[in-house]
């Protein structure tokens, strides 16, 4: 059960990639349930009528008294069914609702607060679902429900209240005020179990959804979350230990090479290059606007200590930075698009002038001349070349950022970009570009989904300081793109502890637990000019080396912490029918046979090669050889399991 249609950033992740492989293990045994949202469902939900009895009568009874539901199956890999929970049409009971939760645990919802008041609507009738289908089900099958978020919780502490016969299991993506308290600049890590929690959660006014997240983790069966730092979290914020700890994994394929002038070509767009394209690296950050506890705080800080470095080191390296980052906007700015049109225009006039010169080329060779170059363009070619290399000359720095902002002047980014002053003049050797919105394939300036757009960058930079799991540096893994993490990240820990080598697989881990912010900044900017420095053999191998991990990151493999802790929630729920299964062993990654025993820093410890650029890949050294023999000595077991 998941709160929100689609979902958004890592949570949308786990909810979609995990499908298939759920469909797979629970094939028609499995639904998922969400609010319906008639915009979102036309596109992606293929509607049709239930054909399990039980599920059809249960939401019979709810649309019979004005509570709509629907079904279909979600246009998602693995194709699941859904059950849609028509909240806006229900909401007509939200104030008795909010007595029936009252009256149940002491939990009271304020009027204005209308993404809590939605959970309960839909929390009500997903609880009010599971009274009718169990009511027609009886004793069997049994049924599992497996609640994500706070934004659920509603409907498992009313499950649980009114005794409705289900095993359940809840899941939190981080805790509410964990990320509360980190936004707000607190040491949080250190004085984990010295906050008064309650107090904490008055004063930021969010002590009704803290209530709900904290019942639901008490009330389910199973309390599980996405990582070992997030666990002992919950563990002091919510007062329960996770009983299992479920990592977050994707559906791994093989993608096809991204052709990379595609990529080039629309940076031109909407950056007015006027550096060498061949030594220019581009590095980027992503995921929901956080600026502190993404870490952007500590990434601007060091990419201005970057930028020094490059510049006293007379570099020929220009890094261009890209803040995937939705914020609030009004348009694309207009700097902007006078750019992405000047652009337009010179690739025009270039494909202008190429099919001029191929006709009079053809005639020439059709009279069996030669043709002479010196006259096979005329005067009027050059004037249109000319009048389109002078529409790019420009009189401002190219802007910082593709769109409007609402919030310009206290914008964190913006205004950190103002106090390091890394405008885009010619003279720095790191450009940035703040893109405020998430990518997609139909945006006019920069029509590429995300996964083409990080298969076309040479770094991800995720610095996080509150980061619960963490997809992005996973997904730059599973496309062999290099990442920065920290030691503060479920993914970043995830990786420490499974991996002898994580820098040697292009996994560059933060210490932002044990070190100040001003040496987690120094640590990262010479992780950053250490990959400047990386010739582009160097750069292969390690790309090689870092998409080896993604059968660690494969559902097929993670997927069975959320089998086991189906397991446990049956096992306690109906004990007399399930036995727990026991969790099978799993894997540790060795470090690549190619690397030098002693534990060494990022650059050293890729391959050596003393010529310093380009160069065919076979010629580097056997990879597909080192692959073989690396896995050969994958150790099982590892310590991956139940907390
Ligand atoms: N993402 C996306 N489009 C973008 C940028 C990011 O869909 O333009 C996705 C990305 O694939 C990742 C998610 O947003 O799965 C961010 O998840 P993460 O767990 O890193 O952080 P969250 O934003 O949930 O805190
Ligand atoms: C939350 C966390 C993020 C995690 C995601 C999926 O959004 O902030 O770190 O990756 O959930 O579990």
């Amino acid at each position: 059960m998941f709160p929100l249609f689609p979902p958004v950033g890592g949570i949308y992740t786990v909810i979609q990639t995990k499908a298939k492989i759920t469909v797979d293990e629970w094939g028609e045994n499995l639904f998922m349930m969400g609010p319906y949202y008639e915009h979102n469902i036309n596109t992606q939900v293929e509607k049709c009528e239930p054909s399990n009895p039980a599920i059809k009568k249960a939401m019979g009874a709810l649309t019979e008294n004005g509570c709509p539901v629907y079904f279909g199956r979600w246009l998602i890999e693995g194709s699941p069914y859904v059950i849609l929970f028509d909240t806006k049409a229900a909401a007509w009971n939200v104030d008795r609702w909010k007595g029936d939760l009252w009256d149940t645990c002491g939990i009271g919802l304020p009027f204005h607060d209308i993404e809590a008041n939605d959970s309960l609507i839909f929390g009500s009738m997903v609880a009010w679902f599971f009274k009718e289908l169990t009511d027609q089900l009886g004793d069997s099958p049994n049924v599992l429900a497996h609640f994500h978020e706070w934004q659920a919780g509603a409907g498992l502490i009313l499950c649980r209240s009114r005794k409705i016969p289900i095993a359940s299991i809840f899941t939190t993506h981080a805790t509410l005020l964990g990320r509360y308290l980190c936004a707000g600049n607190v040491d949080f890590y250190n004085n984990l179990d010295k906050f008064n929690i309650d107090q904490e959660a008055g004063e930021r006014q969010i002590y009704h959804r803290y209530c709900l997240e904290r019942a639901a983790a008490h009330c389910a069966h199973v309390f599980t979350t996405v990582s070992q730092i997030t666990a002992v979290e919950a563990t002091h914020m919510l007062h329960r230990k996770p009983d299992v700890v479920t990592p977050n994994g994707l559906n791994i394929r093989k993608f096809s090479a991204m052709h990379d002038q595609f990529f080039k070509c629309y940076l031109f767009n909407i950056h007015h290059l006027d550096f060498n394209l061949q030594k220019t690296l581009f590095f980027f950050i992503a995921g929901r606007y956080e600026f502190s506890n993404k870490g952007a705080d500590i990434f601007l800080e060091s990419l201005s200590r970057l930028n020094y470095l490059l510049r006293v080191h007379k570099s020929d390296v220009t890094v261009v930075v890209f803040f995937i980052m939705p914020a609030k906007t009004n348009n694309y700015n207009i700097e902007t698009l006078k750019g992405q049109a000047v652009r337009k225009q010179l690739w025009d006039t270039a494909h202008t002038v190429k099919e001029k010169f191929g006709t009079r080329l053809y005639e020439a060779l059709l009279k069996g001349d030669l043709p002479d170059m010196n006259t096979i363009l005329d005067r009027d070619d050059f004037t249109i070349m000319k009048r389109a290399i002078y529409a790019t000359q420009r009189h401002s720095l190219p802007p910082v950022t593709t769109h409007n902002m609402l919030d310009d002047a206290s914008d964190p980014i913006l205004a950190n970009i103002r106090r390091i002053g890394l405008f885009n003049a010619r003279v720095d050797r790191v450009k940035i570009v703040f893109h405020p919105e998430f990518l997609s394939s139909a945006s006019p300036l920069l029509p590429m989904d995300y996964e083409e757009f990080v298969r076309g960058c040479h770094l991800g930079v995720f610095p996080s300081y509150y980061e619960p799991w963490g997809y992005t540096p996973g997904e730059c893994t599973v496309m062999g793109i290099p990442s920065v993490t920290t030691n503060l990240s479920g993914f970043g820990c995830f990786m420490e502890e499974h991996v002898s080598d994580p820098t040697a697989y292009g996994i560059y881990i933060v210490d932002r637990r044990f070190r100040s912010a001003e040496e987690s900044c120094n640590q990262l900017t010479q992780f950053m000019f250490g990959f400047c420095q990386q010739s582009r053999r160097q750069r292969i191998i390690q790309r090689n080396r870092t998409e080896r991990l993604s059968d660690l990151l494969d559902w097929r493999y993670l997927g069975r912490f959320y089998m086991h802790a189906r397991s446990l929630a049956l096992s306690r729920a109906f004990p007399e029918k399930f036995w727990m299964e026991p969790l099978t062993e799993g894997f540790r990654y060795p470090r690549p046979g190619s690397v030098p025993p002693s534990p060494s820093a990022s650059v050293h410890s890729t391959p050596h090669h003393s010529d310093e650029e380009d160069g065919d890949e076979e010629e580097l050294y056997d990879e597909d050889e080192e692959a073989k023999r690396d896995r050969q000595n994958i150790k099982a077991p590892f310590s991956l399991g139940p907390t």
